[in-house]
């Protein structure tokens, strides 16, 4: 595991953007295609910005990225709430990323069906071995959640489907996300935590004894590949 801490959200946005177009060009040295998976919640709003302007809005390789999603809520998209709404808001929108390429969780069908949807295409696009995403992007909640791997919820031990849906009472919606199985086997993970309200969970999720139904977070852990935590000096004042 790698930490990376930053003074600040603005200055660990603007290093994370970097590495990011940084890994997006060294990688499509080797490869045709770049895939990335987008997290949701309001701390990626400020990275996709500054992606979706100069200069990465010009030096990344838009037409070979794959876009996917990590969750989202399962609300229309036209609520301020779907996390594809906010990427397409805060990033989309403004970059040459082929339609074909986009790949939003459904929420005009039922979650069930939505969750048996992604899972297909996902099968299609990654096989049954190797590596999956070239980099998947999470958010960490203030309770240690991840993804939509709430704490106490049974979705953190899934261990075969790599798409589910569930009803979050906590929040009086359903939830489609990716689970374990798929995101462990990705290339690369990048959390991005910031702010004071993160601290706690953050100390006990890298340092603390393993809980994962208390501390969802914990169960993310590249396989093969690099896991990257991008954290403020307010989320990272727990640890010593
Ligand atoms: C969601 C998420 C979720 C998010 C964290 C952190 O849809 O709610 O994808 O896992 O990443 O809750 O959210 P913030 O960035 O808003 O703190």
């Amino acid at each position: 595991m790698e930490l990376h801490k930053f003074r600040d959200a603005e200055a660990l946005s603007e290093a994370v953007a970097k590495w990011i177009a940084d890994v997006i060009a060294a990688t499509l040295k080797r490869q045709p295609r770049f895939t990335i998976a987008l997290s949701g919640g309001s701390t990626p709003e400020r990275l996709h910005k500054i992606l979706a302007a100069a200069p990465y809005k010009e030096q990344i390789d838009w037409s070979k990225l794959h876009i996917f999603w990590g969750d989202e809520r399962a609300v229309p998209f036209q609520d301020s709430r779907n996390n594809a709404k906010m990427a397409f808001e805060t990033l989309l929108n403004h970059v040459p990323v082929p339609a074909a390429h986009i790949h939003v969780m459904r929420t005009d069908i039922s979650p069930e069906q939505s969750a048996t949807e992604y899972e297909k295409i996902l099968h299609q696009y990654f096989g049954e071995k190797g590596p999956s995403f070239d980099l998947v992007l999470l958010g960490m909640g203030d309770d240690g959640h991840t993804l939509s791997l709430f704490p106490g919820t049974a979705v953190v031990h899934e261990e075969k489907v790599w798409v589910t849906s569930f009803f979050l009472k906590a929040q009086d919606m359903h939830r489609i996300t990716l689970t374990r199985p798929i995101v462990n086997r990705a290339a690369r993970i990048a959390f991005l935590t910031t702010g004071p309200k993160k601290a706690h969970a953050l100390k006990e999720v890298l340092k603390g004894e393993y809980h994962p139904d208390l501390y969802p977070s914990q169960t993310i852990m590249p396989q093969a590949g690099e896991l990257h935590w991008f954290v403020d000096d307010a989320a990272a004042a727990e640890l010593s």
